[in-house]
């Protein structure tokens, strides 16, 4: 069985020193955010190069709190993608805002720079950015704007940990960063967790009250926040995980060149890599017209690649509402896509195989 993600390989990988941290987190009688959220919070930003980083319960509620600490009125917009996990819209409505969504590039699944400027009416309050799959959006002609029109900047950086926009890490180009640390994360643990970052003092301060009942020193809530904590096991399995996360973005690097390489002679589009992205690969996603019938003849041969995403946000039930401008690349895209199996537990016999049975449907159809 190869699947398109497998947390448990990677964990295995460290399987000794995880165990240890449980028992060391057990006496340390500390349970959330304690000592290893802490180092933590100084070891992330620190990688990231932000002066502040906040640890919060999982990257939904990031995003939500981010957008909270701007105290924007209700139905405010916030220009995205459709085509990105649906948490980010999520957020968006949880923080009582709504959704503006703007095409794709049909290059890069990133949003389309293009359509940004024409897209910033007077009720676009902020904007997020999603990093998706693991490669960066051209920032700089997007920060440009957004400091132009007095808008907020927010990077989802939730599939793009390492990743670097022109030789620097994302997640300290906006006025915030947002990453998570869901188990198939190029960074993760075992569980839900998430993070900030901000190089703004202010809403560091507000970010720290928000996720924690709005709390000042005394306890006495000053803002209405929510309870989204980190708690101390996750802090400290992201410890070993950060000192493994360049390694193992370069493993994801090494699978996708040896993916690109192989499929030089197949009829199929696969990933761009931006010049000015360091890419890191959380989804290696191909493109094809018949996608579902590879997707079955991989399936049968107990490889299980993913779909990522089989149905952009504007189309689910729950945000349909908001889908008022034209998606024709996201539309088109969801038919295509299929995401190959990529991850750092990934042996390499097993891309192999994947690459042997691509090539054998591909062989068939001629
Ligand atoms: C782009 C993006 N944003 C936000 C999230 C939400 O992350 P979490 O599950 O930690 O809330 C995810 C996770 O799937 C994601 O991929």
């Amino acid at each position: 069985m190869i699947y398109a993600a497998n947390p448990k390989s990677v964990f295995l990988k460290n399987k000794l020193e995880i165990k240890k941290l449980f028992e060391n987190v057990l006496d340390s009688g500390s349970y959330i955010l304690g000592e290893e959220v802490k180092k933590f919070e100084n070891n992330f930003a620190k990688y990231c190069n932000v002066k502040h980083g906040v640890a919060v319960g999982n990257a939904t509620d990031a995003i939500e709190i981010c957008l909270r600490a701007l105290e924007l009125k209700k139905g405010d917009k916030v220009l995205t993608v459709s085509h990105t996990a649906v948490a980010t819209i999520s957020a968006i409505v949880s923080a009582g805002l709504s959704p503006k969504f703007i095409d794709i590039s049909e290059i890069d699944f990133n949003m389309d720079i293009n359509l940004v400027e024409k897209n910033i009416t007077k009720d676009v309050k902020a904007i997020i950015l999603v990093h998706l799959y693991g490669q960066s959006c051209d920032i700089s002609k997007i920060k440009k704007i957004a400091k132009r029109k007095s808008i907020t900047l927010i990077e989802d950086c939730s599939q793009a940990h390492g990743a670097m926009y022109k030789n620097k890490i994302v997640g300290g180009f906006g006025d915030f960063g947002v990453f998570s640390f869901y188990p198939t994360k190029n960074l993760a643990t075992l569980g839900d967790a998430g993070f900030i970052t901000t190089n703004n003092d202010k809403f560091f301060r507000k970010i720290l009250k928000l996720r924690e009942y709005g709390w000042n020193k005394e306890r006495i809530s000053e803002l209405h926040g929510k309870n989204s904590r980190m708690d101390e096991i996750h802090a400290a399995i992201l410890n070993i995980q950060l000192k493994n996360l360049d390694k193992n973005n370069d493993i994801r690097r090494k699978i996708a060149n040896y993916y690109n390489e192989s499929f030089k002679s197949i009829d199929m589009v696969t990933p761009t890599n931006n010049s000015f992205s360091k890419h890191v690969y959380h989804q290696y996603v191909i493109q094809l017209e018949n996608r579902d019938e590879l997707k079955i003849f991989l399936e049968k041969n107990k490889i299980y690649p993913g779909i990522h995403y089989q149905t952009p946000a504007h189309q689910m039930k729950a945000y349909k509402k908001f889908y008022k401008n034209k998606l024709p690349v996201t539309n088109s895209m969801k038919k295509r896509i299929l995401s190959l199996p990529i991850h750092s537990g990934l042996k390499k016999k097993d891309a192999e195989l994947v690459i042997k049975n691509v090539k054998k449907f591909f062989n068939k159809k001629r």
